[in-house]
């Protein structure tokens, strides 16, 4: 098994063992960070994923952004080529349960939206590194994604899931901002 499957296990097994208290309180620490990050409020429009149990919860986030006045996108997958296609959305009813048990937006009734019209993407991650590097799910869908996007890019994670240095790849990219539970870091171009 490569380098960085066995670190993305070991770092699930650990997310997944967590006692339901920490994690809310840690996604909770997770969410007042962002808000006082000038990214976060200055952005029009966030590139957010709906979270499943396994992700820091993103549901009050997206409340929180809308409560603002900001416009959510989030994206769904195209499994066929591994790319990713973000839709605006406000309503329950314009989401439901797809790729891999994750909730996307439904073409039909939520609006398209280029990824470059997009101000903030939160990035999801299992692993980062101090660059910025991260290990995701493993599709390489962020990977393809930000080769293009031009915006500016975010992930929320904690202390415990930033080491040294991950293994890079070719086509793996970083991203500019980290936010965990105690502080905000910005990446070095
Ligand atoms: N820009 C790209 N073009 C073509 N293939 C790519 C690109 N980026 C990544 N890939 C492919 O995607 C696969 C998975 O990449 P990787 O292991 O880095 O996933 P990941 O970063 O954990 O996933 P994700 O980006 O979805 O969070 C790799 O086998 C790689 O060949
Ligand atoms: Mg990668």
């Amino acid at each position: 098994m490569s380098e960085k499957k066995i670190l993305r296990q070991k770092m699930l097994k650990y997310l997944s063992g967590l006692p339901e208290h920490e994690k809310k309180e840690m996604a909770e620490k997770l969410q007042k960070k962002l808000y006082t990050s000038p990214l976060f409020q200055k952005a029009e429009t966030i590139g957010i994923t709906i979270s499943t149990d396994i992700e820091w919860n993103t549901y009050e986030i997206i409340e929180k952004a809308r409560e603002e006045g900001k416009k959510i996108a989030s994206p769904k997958c195209i499994v066929k080529t591994k790319e990713m296609q973000y839709y605006v959305w406000d309503q329950q009813d314009q989401i439901q349960v797809g790729y891999a048990g994750i909730k996307e937006p439904i073409p039909e009734k939520a609006t398209p939206i280029a990824a470059n019209d997009i101000d903030l993407l939160l990035v999801p991650g299992i692993i980062f590194d101090k660059s910025g590097y991260r290990i995701g799910y493993g599709g390489g869908y962020y990977d393809r994604m930000l080769a293009n996007y031009t915006g500016t890019t975010l992930s929320l994670c904690i202390e415990k899931q930033i080491v040294d240095q991950i293994p890079r790849e070719h086509y793996d990219l970083p991203v500019e901002q980290l936010i965990t539970e105690k502080r905000m870091i910005k990446i070095p171009k």
